[in-house]
């Protein structure tokens, strides 16, 4: 989600039964996505992505709640290479070696599930090698962010953990968008910086739900809105990664809610 001026900066714990709930709604995102990866192919529009999401979603009884927010004319947001986020799903045809960006958001049984996954049109190997690396390493940011979401460390920890390792691999974290809170809202306080010090903001606490979501430049972190209102790209045109979760802070640690397989 886009920075911006807190309104209401209290944080909502979700109790156990919450939780349960919202994992269904994130395996509804999880399978959403993994069906997308599995369709997308050279030729297809994105707007048959979006449609593919919604007939997805209408058959489990679930609804996007990206349609309509502020006046979001797409069901999921589909963003290609040098699109960072909010791409609006159109006739843009995919190519072999695009890199595409999918974020699905949806209710489901009254909570939200929010998650974003990047692959390439014909698979990894279609990329250059550092095209490769940026997957590899703002998906690998994403884990170390996860990681520090744990009772009794700070908010802040988990960007810091993030940049630390999207600096060394010389590559840079967007600042203009932030991660949030999720529940029966999609967009709840707080909102999660993906850079910056660490031991700074709220102490974390069992039942706090996160959308941890680093989006990862090749290039400059800047970037732009295009004349749609919408779709955020890099200003300088270089390639753009973005990978989230939804995860539950529990006393045993982070509960990750739209894991899709073992390990993503
Ligand atoms: N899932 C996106 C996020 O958390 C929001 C998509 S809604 C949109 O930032 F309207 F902004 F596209
Ligand atoms: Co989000």
């Amino acid at each position: 989600m886009h920075l911006k001026p807190t309104a209401d900066n209290t944080i909502v714990l979700k109790s156990p039964r919450e939780i349960a709930i919202m994992r269904e709604a994130g395996q509804v995102v999880a399978d959403t996505i993994r069906i997308l990866e599995a369709e997308a192919e050279v030729g297809m529009t994105t707007r048959d992505l979006d449609e593919i999401a919604a007939h997805k979603f209408k058959e489990v009884g679930a609804e996007s709640t990206a349609l309509g927010y502020f006046g979001y004319p797409g069901h999921i947001c589909v963003s290609v290479n040098d699109e960072v986020v909010h791409g609006i799903p159109g006739p843009r045809k995919l190519k072999r070696g695009d890199l595409v960006k999918v974020d699905v958001a949806a209710r489901y049984r009254g909570y939200v599930g929010d998650s974003t996954h990047c692959f390439a049109i014909g698979g990894l190997d279609t990329l250059s090698e550092r095209a490769r690396e940026l997957v590899q390493v703002t998906q690998e940011a994403l884990f170390h962010g996860i990681a520090q979401a744990r009772p009794g460390n700070r908010l802040s920890d988990i960007g810091a953990a993030i940049e630390a390792h999207v600096k060394v691999h010389r590559m840079n974290v967007v600042r203009d968008f932030v991660g949030h809170g999720v529940g029966r809202n999609m967009h709840e306080a707080p909102q999660v910086q993906h850079h910056g010090p660490a031991g700074r903001g709220p102490v974390l606490r069992p039942g706090m739900v996160i959308a941890i979501e680093p989006q990862v430049n090749l290039g400059s972190a800047q970037v732009r809105m295009l004349e749609d209102g919408w779709t955020a790209v890099t200003v300088d045109g270089s390639l753009s990664c973005h990978f989230e979760h939804t995860v539950a802070i529990t006393a045993d640690g982070p509960d990750i809610l739209t894991l899709r397989g073992d390990r993503d």
